[in-house]
Order: structure tokens, then sequence, then C-alpha cells
């Protein structure tokens, strides 16, 4: 569990559970009890005597149920609104779902992040978050375990959730809507770093568009998670999931080779299957070209 909405989840879960727990015991000691004590004697054929209930215990056994049940809807209910409320000077991230991938951008002028997109969610540990969630799609369920909140991601409208993780870590963010043939690859990451850690992460990003070209494409094939699912040597990248970038790409031209990030389906490699990687339509031109260019200088061959 790693933000403080998740902690206030957990409370609830673990009362709930205590409650089960003691009721349960309750009513399965009474019965086992009962089983034993009342049990019919050898031989014994006669009907047992009439009862009529128990006013009492009818009382108890519904007054008890019933505060329990109205404490733990009273409590969800707070936390609820205390999970919605969110501090002003948070930070605003745009969170894209398609089939079968998350894209993440960063609207604040403050972060200078503008017209860039990233393939895994990158966020600073203890700041107050909230993501701004379209799908051009179907829906899709934006779901990151540790942190226990859960939200759609629903096409023609904008969700949102609102997080502040407290533990520094990598987790997994999971596609949680059945959406299509995908929707079991459906995963990201969500990298917490430390307030300095996120520094860094953000100056090297600006830098990169800083220099253009070779060197922001280098952090492009990072950012959007190419290296998932792809080989390609000059970024050690060693997925297996997608053809071997070394391998397939010589022999294509520029349109060729922006056709298969843009429009992926068109032309299948052989061995692999229509559907598995998502298009990358709605990478900003700057970051595609710079992609390209960055391929072109890293595997030779290409382009001839
Ligand atoms: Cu997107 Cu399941």
């Amino acid at each position: 569990m790693a933000s403080e909405e998740g902690e206030r989840i957990d409370d609830i879960y673990l009362f709930t559970s205590i409650i089960c727990i003691i009721v349960f015991a309750i009513v399965a000691a009474i019965t086992v009890y009962a089983v034993i004590k009342f049990r019919a004697k050898p031989g014994d054929m006669e009907d047992g005597s009439p009862i009529h209930g128990n006013t009492a215990i009818e009382i108890t056994w519904t007054i008890i149920p019933t505060i329990l049940v109205t404490a733990i809807g009273i409590w969800s209910a707070v936390v609820v609104v205390q999970n919605d409320n969110l501090p002003s000077g948070h930070r605003v991230i745009n969170v894209e779902a398609r089939q079968f991938a998350w894209s993440f951008s960063y609207p604040d002028e403050r972060d200078g992040l503008q017209g860039m997109q990233m393939g895994e969610l990158v966020v600073p540990v203890n700041q107050p978050l909230e993501l701004h969630m379209t799908s051009p799609d179907v829906i899709h369920s934006f779901w990151v375990p540790e942190w226990r909140q859960k939200q759609d991601v629903v096409p023609g409208i904008t969700t949102f959730y609102r997080i502040t993780p407290t533990e520094t870590g990598i987790y997994a963010i999971v596609c949680t809507e059945l959406c299509g043939l995908g929707h079991s690859v459906m995963r990201s990451r969500v990298r917490v770093l430390t307030q300095e850690g996120f520094e860094i992460w953000r100056l090297e990003r600006q830098n990169a568009v800083d220099q253009g070209g070779v060197s922001l494409g280098a952090s492009v094939f990072q950012d959007l998670g190419c290296a998932a699912c792809h080989s390609l040597d000059a970024a050690s990248a060693m997925g297996t999931i997608g053809p071997d970038l070394d391998n397939v790409l010589p022999g294509q031209s520029v349109d060729e080779l922006r056709q298969s990030i843009v429009n992926p389906d068109v032309v299948i490699t052989e061995g692999f299957s229509e559907g598995l990687m998502p298009s990358f339509s709605s990478v900003p031109d700057e970051q595609l070209e710079s992609l390209i260019e960055y391929l072109f200088e890293s595997v030779e061959g290409l382009g001839s």
C-alpha cells in the first residue's frame, strides 16, 4: 500500500474484516454447540417441542448488525469524501487509454514538459496528483494495486483520479476493464521518485527536447516504452513481445517505418499478430520525427 488514499481504504477493509471474523466465529460456535448439545438420542423419534421464537434474541440480532453495517456505511462515505478532496497546488497529468496502451503527458507549465508524451507515468512522492483521463476508443479502467484507487476511463468524457503517493518505487498500472483482444497486455508502470529524483528526470527530458534530433529520439524510445516489447542493440533493449528492430528494420523506407509506428496493423511482421502493438498516432510530431531519426542512426541499413 503506497498512497494516502490507500491507507484510508485499507483501514475500512480491516475494520470490515474484523467484524466479519467476529460474527462468523460467534455463529459458527453456536451452530457447533447446538449440533452437539441438542443431538437426538438414538431411538428418539419424537418431534421437537414447538418454539414460538425469542423476542429478546431477535431484537439483539437485528440491532447489532444494523449498527455495524451503518458504521461501515458512514465510515466509507467519509473516506470517499476525504479521498476526493484535492489540496490546491496539486499536479495535473493527462492520461490517455487506448487499445492497448497507456500514455501520459504533463500539461503543467511548471513541469516544462508540454508536447511530450510518455509511455510510463513518473511522479514525485508525497505530492498530490490529479490524473485527467480520456479514451478515444472503448472503456478502460486505470488501476495501480498498491494505490488502491481505481477509476474507469470512458470515451467522450474526462474522468478524474486523485492520488498522493507515499512510497517511492515502481508499481504496475493495470487495465481492469475488458477492452478487447489486447486487454491482458494493457499494462504500464508508474515510477514514484523522490523529489530530487523527479527533478532530475524532468530536467533530462527538458534537455532532450532542447537538443532535439537523435538525443530526443533516444529519450522518446525509452519514454514510450518501446524497449518493453522490442529489442534494439543501441538502446540495450531486449523485449521479445514484438519484432527485433535490428533485424526487421534494415531495408525499410522512412515512410514504411513511420507507418509501422503510427499504423502498426497495416504491415504485420511474420510470426506476430495483428492488434498486438498499439497505434502511436497521438505522439506529437517532434517526438515522432526524432524517434525515426534515432532509429535511422541506430539500425544499420535502414532506409537503404
Ligand atoms: Cu484497456 Cu482493458
